[in-house]
């Protein structure tokens, strides 16, 4: 990079100031849902700062060495091609396919930083005529710094690439059982540590540039095989957990690109993902009450014996309810409490919801709806389905807070939710969900439970409330059961 502070770099750098400020004012505002949107938009801005004064960064030192400038074909080229992509991404993708296509972009961020990070020590080792003879670490243009952490880049990149993979195809539910080979965690970290050892060795002591190459494409083979190796142990269902921390590895690949490049914006705009995404992790298994060891290398899918699993659909004496007898109940109700879980968002029934808690809220009756912080399958899930069907933010009540309502509440519908309201978390110890944090609706006068069958949910497990005395299942899909539940209240209300 050129160190010539001429008034082209001073706007370039200006530029990258921006840009940082953007994305830290960005992540900051989507810590709200209130101002996620605006956070969103805001980050966005940042980017295509970043990206512009980045393309005109290489252009200028290109130019200053004498070289050809940017093709800049090749990059508006490249701009249509992931606008179109990423446009019709979010259009067509559904709202609980999203970890998917998460894991998709962090797998694509990860192999794009190590490509990126390659094939710029690779062309100033293969092109440039001085480097003949010398170590990746004695060529001009690249040196110590960055030849070792290119071998961070490409390790973390291809490893996110090929875990991030892995979990988009159990997400899918192509194989997400945990599979447990022998001698797995030697096997990992012998990848691990033998990709450093030996990336380095080619770094600072192979001056044959063929050899460089052919190690440094080992690496690569090895992180991919590690990710692969790293995941697969993991179920399915913690798969959210695993997205979460592939994102903030694809943000340390990227941070370690550039340190490659020497390019400030990309460490700091790496670092921010990064940490955001570690937060994040620690934050979904503090919501599980797990450690992160024990969702990476316990197996948990598996955890739920085999007695557990016979015994989850194992009830006695559950009561049902039909929309027309619910109606009754809901019809004399002064307070309902509304528990979404992964079953609302499977049925894609927000909208029912809402309209139900209208209809309540229009003769008076108080509604509230509880947010539990891993409901669903993705952090913030029933934050941005109940946001998309307009619910007023003021009605969305966290955990701790409406935990103590639940006493005085009259009736409670649970939609679609099942392990976040399972009393079995508190009652024993030996339960795969002891000590997770549950929203206590047992305690309500009345709970409707709508579900389709008597299945369990992502931990297996039988939920001691579908046979409690206040509760009564409500056994169909929930878009169907709450629009009955709306029909049923409107004809009782207009009856009265
Ligand atoms: P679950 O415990 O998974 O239960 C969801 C229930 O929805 C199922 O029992 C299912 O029963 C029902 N369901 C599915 N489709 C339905 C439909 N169309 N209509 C009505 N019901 C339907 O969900 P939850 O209570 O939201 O708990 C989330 C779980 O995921 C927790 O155990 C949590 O630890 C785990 N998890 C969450 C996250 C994040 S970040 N959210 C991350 C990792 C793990 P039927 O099949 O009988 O209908």
């Amino acid at each position: 990079m050129n160190s010539q502070m001429d008034t082209q770099s001073l706007v370039i750098y200006g530029a990258y100031l921006i840009s940082a400020a953007f994305f830290i004012l960005g992540l900051k505002r989507l810590g709200k849902v209130r101002s996620a949107r605006g956070g969103n938009t805001l980050s966005g801005v940042g980017m295509a700062i970043a990206i512009v004064a980045a393309l005109f960064e290489a252009n200028h030192t290109l130019t200053l060495e004498g070289q050809v400038g940017i093709g800049w074909t090749w990059v508006a080229g490249g701009a249509i091609v992931g606008i179109l992509i990423g446009g019709i991404a979010a259009i067509r993708v559904q709202m609980t396919e999203m970890p998917e296509m998460v894991a998709l972009f962090n797998g694509s961020g990860g192999v794009a930083s190590a490509l990126v990070g390659g094939s710029y020590v690779f062309r100033e080792l293969l092109e440039n005529e001085s480097a003949a003879g010398l170590t990746l670490a004695d060529v001009p243009g690249v040196g110590g710094s960055s030849a070792f952490t290119v071998i961070l880049s490409i390790l973390i990149g291809m490893l996110t690439l090929t875990g991030s993979i892995v979990a988009y195809l159990k997400l899918r539910g192509k194989f997400d059982a945990p599979i447990l080979l022998p001698g797995r965690n030697f096997i990992n970290l012998l990848l691990l540590f033998g990709s450093i050892g030996i990336g380095a060795w080619a770094a600072f002591g192979v001056s044959d540039p063929t050899t460089t190459l052919w190690v440094f494409i080992g690496v690569a083979v090895a992180a991919s095989i590690l990710g692969v190796m790293a995941v697969i142990p993991i179920g399915g269902a913690d798969m959210p957990v695993v997205i979460s921390l592939m994102n903030s590895y694809s943000g340390l690949a990227a941070c370690a690109t550039g340190f490659v490049l020497n390019n400030s914006l990309l460490i700091v705009a790496g670092a921010l993902v990064g940490a955001s995404g570690l937060i994040l992790t620690k934050i979904m298994c503090v919501a599980m009450n797990r450690s992160l060891a024990n969702v990476l290398f316990a197996g948990f899918g598996a955890t739920a014996s085999e007695a557990d699993k016979k015994d989850a659909r194992d009830y006695k004496n559950v009561r049902s309810a039909d929309p027309e007898s619910a109606a009754m109940i809901l019809e004399a109700a002064e307070s309902v409490i509304f528990v979404p879980g992964y079953g609302l968002a499977v049925a894609q029934a927000q909208h029912a919801c809402k309209e139900l808690g209208e209809l309540l809220k229009s003769r008076g009756c108080k509604v509230t709806y509880a947010i539990h912080p891993v409901a669903g399958r993705m952090p913030g899930h029933m934050n941005v389905l109940l946001a998309e069907a307009d619910v007023p933010y003021d009605e969305l009540v966290e955990m701790d807070e409406i935990n103590p309502e639940f006493k005085n509440t009259d009736v409670v519908i649970v939609a679609g939710a099942n392990d976040v309201v399972n009393p079995v978390a508190l009652t024993d110890p030996n339960s795969p969900i002891a000590g997770m944090p549950i929203l206590t609706v047992h305690e309500a006068k009345t709970v409707f439970v709508i579900k389709r069958s008597l299945s369990p949910g992502f931990a297996q497990i039988k939920n001691p409330l579908f046979e409690a005395p206040n509760a009564m299942m409500m056994f169909g899909d929930a878009k169907g059961m709450l629009q009955g539940m709306i029909t049923e209240l409107k004809e009782a209300l207009k009856a009265a």
